[in-house]
């Protein structure tokens, strides 16, 4: 949630930390701004996304600033709440991103003092506390200034005539990037890409000073070294490739991801944590939380280990089952209810395990152990080619956990995806898009998917769609059902095939228009669908991952043709970095 980003170096910085925050934007898009530190401060904000333009960069002289793009939480988005935000003379530049929670009693100290405030964010507070401890070393003014801040933060500050930017950070992610002869600061790493595989990850309480010179940290009154990491990913994979979204683009990367997820960690031992496991939570939100829930029956089936699977959210106010291993899933690792929920598994000794797209997040730093999957960077704000790569590790635990139950299935899984990344789903697309409200239902296995295609479809096309157990609709929700109410049920062959049947034809004679995504072959089933879609692969595994990406692509080309902002959906972030 928000993106910073910041530069130091020798080219001009403006147009530098506009094309910086591009990368970030799928992180927030309600507004963004720039500050340039030369012998005074240059600030460039504006409401709206950078695409919409705005910024007037001519003229903006001076080699380091930073930036920001916002996801609000204190204060509408407008010009006035845009980062950066100053102190009264408009000398220090602060950008941040997570929350100070104790911002309005400091407001009140600071307007008691004289201080003037322009906007109604928690972050403005900063700029103002610098301002009274800055006594022309700007790292040691934030070092006085962060004992005062109570949440969470990684921030950015430069201030006028000052060669250093300084970066900060407590439970919000922050990297820096180690150029040639630049240096860059930002809140992961897609921005660094275009300028350097080599990054440092700050840790909480770190604050490094930032100057053409290098980079000093300092943690409490001591300096403190941090590894160098290369980062493997590459600067083509966060561009879109021809594609007209990233979305589509993640879509179609599915089939490598699955198999070089499944063969790199065929490659690992499997971590000694796993051995002789009597129980296991899993913990996660949105759709890793739906990976989780598709785990659990797979887990419960082949490995006969029990599993709980919660909301991170929720986990909170649960009490943990004694002994279990606890399973954090995040693509991005730095998702905050997950990252709590992992703390709190700690504090209880439980084992705890991260499941992680993101090299170096901050789960990864909080985990016993991780297990990484091979998705690559995901821009576009809704979640496809990472479930997939969660369903991947998901499936090679299971396969490792049942002497080998999944293995025939897990080196064709991607030629499924294939297959279903080439069906024609125009007719689906046109019976979904007039609807106002839909649902979608599975069972066992396909509940989850179900979840998971209701969740594609509401966040992208904004349409109305709830996920269900195909055995729950009757108890309650058969009251919507209507001609103008669609319903895409998951109907694969298996055990729960009869029953599936028996609902989709209940549903039908309630005038429900049907979008069935079934085996071929079986005429009763397809007369009974208003539109069906023929579901390519043969077991299992192959049925789950085609159905996903049937279910994406239907949510896809129905916000496409609804002419929705596919990859930066309204309000949403990319990163839940807030609880
Ligand atoms: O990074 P995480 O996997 O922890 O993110 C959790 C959810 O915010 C995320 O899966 C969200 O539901 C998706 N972006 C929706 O497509």
């Amino acid at each position: 949630m928000c993106g910073i980003f910041g530069y130091c170096g020798r080219r001009k910085a403006a147009p530098i930390l506009v094309e910086g925050l591009r990368h970030l934007e799928y992180r927030g898009y309600d507004s963004f701004g720039i500050a340039v530190a030369n012998d005074g401060i240059t600030v460039q904000k504006k409401q709206g996304k950078i695409s919409l333009g705005g910024a007037d960069l001519s003229g903006i002289k001076g080699t380091m600033g930073i930036g920001h793009t916002r996801w609000a939480t204190h204060g509408v988005p407008n010009d006035q709440n845009a980062h950066p935000h100053l102190d009264c003379p408009g000398k220090i530049a602060v950008v941040h991103n997570g929350i100070i929670e104790n911002y309005a009693a400091l407001k009140r100290e600071l307007q008691d003092r004289g201080h003037t405030f322009c906007s109604e964010t928690d972050t403005e507070v900063i700029p103002h506390l610098l301002e009274e401890a800055f006594q022309g070393d700007l790292a040691a003014a934030v070092e006085k200034v962060i004992p005062r801040l109570e949440g969470s933060y990684a921030l950015l500050v430069v201030a006028a005539g000052c060669p250093e930017m300084v970066a900060a950070r407590k439970r919000s992610p922050l990297v820096l990037g180690v150029g040639d002869r630049a240096f860059l600061a930002a809140s992961d790493v897609t921005p660094i890409l275009e300028h350097t595989e080599r990054v440092v990850y700050l840790e909480d309480g770190d604050v490094a000073s930032v100057s053409t010179k290098g980079i000093v940290i300092r943690q409490g009154e001591a300096n403190v070294e941090r590894p160098v990491q290369r980062i493997d990913w590459s600067l083509a994979e966060v561009k879109k490739g021809g594609f007209p979204h990233y979305m589509q683009k993640e879509i179609y990367e599915q089939p490598e991801v699955f198999s070089a997820t499944i063969r790199t960690l065929r490659d690992e031992e499997t971590p000694r944590m796993l051995e002789g496991i009597q129980g296991v939570t899993l913990v996660a939100c949105g759709t890793s939380y739906h990976a989780a829930l598709l785990c659990r029956y797979l887990i419960e089936e082949h490995c006969g280990i029990p599993a709980r699977v919660e909301l991170a959210s929720e986990f909170k106010y649960y009490t943990l089952p004694g002994g279990d291993l606890v399973v954090g899933v995040s693509q991005s690792g730095e998702t905050a209810d997950t990252l709590a929920a992992i703390e709190k598994a700690r504090m209880h000794n439980h084992p705890t395990l991260a499941i992680t797209n993101v090299l170096g997040s901050t789960i990864t730093r909080l985990a016993d152990h991780t297990l990484y999957m091979r998705a690559g960077p995901e821009i576009s704000v809704a979640a496809t080619k990472s479930f997939i790569a969660e369903l991947a590790v998901f499936f090679h635990l299971v396969d490792r956990l049942s002497g080998g139950k999944l293995e025939p299935a897990l080196g064709s899984g991607h030629l499924a995806i294939g297959e279903a990344l080439l069906q024609d789903l125009s007719p689906a697309v046109e019976l979904c898009m007039g609807a106002r409200s839909m649902f979608f239902v599975g069972r066992g296995p396909f509940y989850p998917l179900a979840l998971e295609g209701a969740l594609k479809m509401k966040e992208i096309s904004y349409i109305h769609a709830e996920g269900y157990a195909a055995g729950e609709i009757k108890h309650g929700p058969f009251a919507l059902l209507s001609p103008e109410t669609p319903v895409v049920a998951l109907c694969p062959p298996g055990p729960a095939f009869p029953a599936m049947f028996s609902n989709i034809k209940e549903m039908k004679a309630r005038g429900t228009p049907m979008v069935v995504i079934g085996a071929g072959g079986n005429q009763e089933l397809e007369e009974v669908s208003d539109v069906f879609i023929p579901l390519p692969g043969g077991g299992l595994v192959s049925h789950i991952l085609a159905s996903t990406t049937l279910l994406q692509l239907l949510a896809y080309h129905t916000a496409v043709a609804l002419g929705r902002d596919v990859d930066q959906p309204r309000n949403l972030a990319k990163s839940v970095t807030v609880e």
